[in-house]
């Protein structure tokens, strides 16, 4: 069991955050403030609980998830960085970069006068992210916990040269069934489909409903989604701001089948519409440049 530091601890806001071990003996970030309970892994800066007082938990856990220093952790909200899915030319590197690999450090924690929790968390280029991606960076990443989960993202080019790179809040919903869900926000919006040899297609007018594997990157899309979810008798609302990559994902019956670290059976329960900038929506900063990506999760 790793220790808890005492540079962590004195972090802490009594009563209110903890730094405890969780799973797989991961040391994770506990929020339970007033207003809702969250879990922030210091591995990947990856949020895997959120539930507001008095409304059920938001996001999907796969029971399968890994949670180890070399695995990503299925479900939650993985943060993607620098490069989205396969990185292009290099089959030898992550999917989804390595910013999900990475231990980062936690910056500051602090309560406001609302009592929303922020956490702050770090990540510089160091000798192993070089080695996989040859840029100097500084990641920023604010989490801040209320009645709302809002999570922004930020990009500083620590460096000399220009970089480019794609990056993903790669939220996962739990839903009571999928195949009753309606996710409106993109009608009209063009989009790659991961399904069918990235083929640009379309969206109809209507809502998009899973009715099989679906994995579309639709792209130049500035829209909030809502995913309707009948079953368990609310509406989760993503609003975003320094995207222009919404996806839709949902691995359904075979490729379930086929993940590791993830139940064959588990595809009914949850959907993925993720922030991100991705393919033609990547981003090119200059030498001191900052990006910042936001999205901001109700639900009622
Ligand atoms: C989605 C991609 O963002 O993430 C899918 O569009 C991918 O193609 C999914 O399968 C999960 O990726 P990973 O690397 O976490 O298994």
């Amino acid at each position: 069991m790793k220790p808890v530091s005492a540079a962590l601890r004195r972090l802490e806001i009594p009563g209110v955050t903890v730094f405890e071990n969780g799973s797989g003996d991961l040391l994770r970030l506990a929020i339970h403030s007033p207003l809702a309970e969250a879990h922030i892994y210091l591995h990947g800066a990856h949020v895997s609980h959120f539930q507001p007082r008095d409304a059920a938990p938001v996001l999907f856990m796969s029971r399968q998830s890994a949670f180890a220093p070399d695995k990503p952790i299925r479900g939650g909200v993985p943060v993607i960085f620098p490069w989205f899915g396969a990185r292009a030319g290099h089959p030898e590197s992550p999917a989804h970069g390595f910013a999900r690999l990475s231990e980062w450090q936690v910056e500051s924690l602090t309560i406001d006068g609302d009592e929303i929790v922020t956490a702050v968390f770090q990540l510089k280029s160091n000798t192993r992210t070089r080695e996989l991606w040859p840029h100097d960076f500084t990641l920023r990443y604010r989490v801040a916990v209320g009645r709302t989960l809002r999570m922004t993202l930020e990009v500083e080019n620590t460096g000399t040269e220009p970089f480019s790179f794609e990056n993903a809040l790669h939220t996962y919903f739990t839903v009571g069934d999928v195949r009753e869900t309606a996710t409106t926000g993109l009608e009209g919006a063009e989009y790659l489909d991961k399904t069918d040899g990235m083929q640009r297609k379309k969206q109809g007018p209507e809502p998009i409903r899973i009715t099989s594997e679906t994995d579309r990157v639709f792209e130049g899309t500035r829209k909030t989604c809502v995913l309707d979810d009948p079953k368990q008798k609310r509406r989760v609302t993503v609003e975003k701001s320094g995207s222009q990559t919404t996806v839709v994902w949902n691995p359904w019956v075979a490729k379930s089948a086929a993940m590791t670290d993830f139940g064959h059976d588990e595809w009914p329960g949850m959907l993925c519409i993720e922030t991100a900038n991705a393919g033609a929506n990547a981003i090119t900063l200059a030498p001191g440049k900052s990006h910042a990506m936001r999205t901001v999760i109700s639900v009622g």
